[in-house]
């Protein structure tokens, strides 16, 4: 479920094309992991936004570069994208506009935000200013057979964070 949102959210909703800069915020994430991987598949550049101990694994999935949200405020730094994709929910639109370039959309997956975010939809109408974006995932058999197939081709890699099971002595090391 999480693989879809990540994948609805980037091809249908942001229409995501080659070459653009991409930055995925919780990147480490269920839905974060997977929107870094799609992110790479529609060959764009990635920057991936998570904390300390998960920079290294998360760089191996392939992200262009990684940022510490624990050392660096991303939205300080100068850098503008094409896609800022919030997979954690504490970011506003008007946080990350500048960020943005010029044509930039911002989409949050979170829903519990949404009287929030509906009043930052709503202020962006009112100022003519579109580039907002709110997402809820649509799971088909379609997109399950996509996303099926790439794991099946070894572009897309799951990652399981911890094995519950009461035989499992797993530390919840990332397997990658
Ligand atoms: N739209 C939909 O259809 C849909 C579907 C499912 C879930 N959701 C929503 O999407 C959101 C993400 O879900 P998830 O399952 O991917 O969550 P998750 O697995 O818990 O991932 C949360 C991510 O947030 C990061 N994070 C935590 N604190 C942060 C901070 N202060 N600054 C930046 N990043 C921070 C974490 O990074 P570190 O671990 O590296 O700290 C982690 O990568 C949730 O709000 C959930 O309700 C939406």
């Amino acid at each position: 479920m999480r693989s879809l949102t990540a994948l609805q959210a980037l091809r249908d909703v942001a229409h995501i094309k080659k070459g653009q800069k991409v930055l995925i915020h919780g990147a480490s994430g269920g839905i974060g992991h997977f929107a870094v991987q799609f992110a790479r598949y529609f060959k764009t550049d990635v920057t991936a936004v998570c904390s300390t101990s998960n920079l290294s694994w998360v760089k191996k999935l392939g992200a262009d570069r990684v940022i510490d949200y624990t050392k660096e405020d991303f939205t300080g730094n100068g850098e503008k994208y094409d896609l800022i994709l919030d997979a954690v929910g504490y970011l506003t639109y008007f946080k990350s506009k500048p960020s943005l370039n010029s044509t930039g959309i911002f989409i949050t997956e979170n829903p519990l935000k949404k009287r929030f975010l509906l009043t930052q939809m709503l202020i962006s109408m009112v100022t003519g200013d579109k580039r907002i974006k709110m997402h809820l995932a649509n799971p088909n058999d379609k997109d399950m057979n996509l996303f099926r197939q790439l794991a099946e081709e070894g572009k897309l890699k799951p990652v399981i964070e911890k094995n519950l099971s009461p035989e499992s002595n797993s530390s919840g090391t990332p397997p990658c």
